[in-house]
């Protein structure tokens, strides 16, 4: 047989093929540079694949490295409301420099970051890909988009101040430009808010922002430049005429009804429902400076986004992984997985969420076309996580990982 380049082996216990959702036993993973070569049953390695330098995970379960399509990396906690007003681009980019190593540290191999000041995200995926800082693989959205006191504008400070977030603009032309401006400066995901949020203030999660003709503009400008788009929407009328406008995955999703789940199945739009922050927001938020304003909306929407997780799930529509981590503590993104088989989906499912389905969202992938993250497969980075246990049976294994590795590397 032809011998296949491999510069490592990995031994799995058990590997989860997240596709099927079969466990398979004895299993070993051969890397080259970094990517998965081939994934095959150990009784089948060579001698000379077996003298390989080896990562031996034979008492654990292997699965991909989780993916969460949500996270604020730059975005600290404790430091809500006005507190947010001290935060310059680089205090948040040496913030994000500690969140990130954590995320990893969690399991979490790739995130997409939907959002940041001065591409303070931009640096710390830079940095991360150059081995300056330890951190997951990174899509980042730059500026968030949204219009004239809309949920990413600074609603803080009196007109005196003239405090405008860059992400702001108000006509088609001027979303096309935004668009240019975040690729420009190395976004490669686009971000805008389809509706008020309830972290903002003074915006109202019911209420639209953007006309259908800017969403339109917004997206055929992003997806000409071979980016994938994500809106905020809580509110209905929000959600649904940005789900018109093409866009590939909404955040949040809060208010969703029937109509919704026809539109999203019919295009196989994503939901990124982010069913766990509530706890944070309506528990710690108010000792981390969130506004009673704020905290009045979380009441409105957490129960609701919940009940309608369960049906989104039931309605069977594509959904993917994402928590908004940044707005609670970074490093605790698998804690929302239990709380997704709470409202009704099974374990397997949860974890397809966070890396088959959030994998297909992204559609990162490599010359071969390839997905690059989300799966065990060749072609793929060997990213991957190992739970001593089986996670099909106790999903909340996946809360504290012992190992974790990136790109065939053990980072834990
Ligand atoms: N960033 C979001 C916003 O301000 C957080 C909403 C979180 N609440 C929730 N139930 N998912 O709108």
């Amino acid at each position: 047989s032809l011998a296949i380049a491999a510069d490592q082996l990995i031994l799995a216990g058990q590997l989860l093929d997240v596709r099927s959702g079969e466990l398979r036993a004895n299993q070993a993973i051969l890397v080259q540079e970094q990517r998965i070569e081939q994934v095959l049953p150990a009784r089948q390695l060579t001698s000379e694949q077996r003298a390989l330098p080896t990562l031996d995970l034979s008492n654990y379960t292997v699965l991909p490295g989780l993916l969460d399509m949500h996270v604020h990396l730059t975005s600290n906690p404790q430091q809500h409301g006005l507190r947010r007003l001290n935060a310059t681009p680089a205090r948040q980019a040496i913030f994000g420099v500690t969140a990130a190593e954590v995320t990893l540290q969690a399991g979490f191999t790739t995130v997409r970051n939907v959002g940041a000041s001065g591409f303070a995200d931009v640096d710390l995926r830079n940095a991360i890909d150059e081995g300056e800082i330890v951190g997951p693989r990174m899509r980042v959205a730059g500026h968030s988009i949204c219009i004239t006191g809309g949920h990413c504008d600074n609603n803080f400070l009196p007109h005196t101040y003239a405090a405008r977030s860059f992400g702001v603009a108000n006509s088609p032309d001027e979303v096309r430009t935004r668009v240019r401006q975040n690729m420009k400066y190395g976004a490669n995901l686009i971000k805008f808010t389809a509706t008020g949020g309830v972290l903002s203030r003074n915006t109202d999660v019911n209420a639209s922002q953007f006309s259908l003709a800017e969403m339109q503009a917004l997206v055929a400008e992003a997806h000409d430049r071979g980016a994938k788009v994500a809106a905020h929407a809580h509110g209905l009328h929000g959600m649904k005429r940005a789900i018109e406008a093409g866009v590939d995955s909404i955040e949040h999703a809060s208010f969703l009804n029937d109509e919704v789940l026809a539109m999203v199945a019919e295009r196989g739009t994503y939901l990124v429902m982010d069913i766990y922050v509530s706890d944070f927001i309506l528990g710690e938020g108010e000792a981390a400076g969130i506004l009673p304003e704020s905290l009045e909306k979380e009441r409105q929407v957490g129960q609701l986004q919940r009940e309608n997780f369960r049906r989104a799930v039931a309605a069977g529509v594509n959904m993917a992984y994402g928590t908004d981590a940044g707005v609670y503590t970074h490093g605790q993104n698998a804690r929302q997985f239990a709380y997704m088989v709470d409202w009704g989906m099974t374990p397997l499912q949860a974890i397809q969420s966070a890396t088959l389905h959030a994998a297909t969202l992204l559609d990162w992938r490599n010359e071969q076309g390839q997905l690059n993250v989300g799966l065990l497969e060749p072609g793929a980075y060997a990213d991957l996580v190992a739970v001593a246990g089986n996670p099909l049976q106790n999903i909340r294994l996946l809360e504290a990982i012992p190992v974790v590795v990136k790109g065939g590397q053990q980072v834990k």
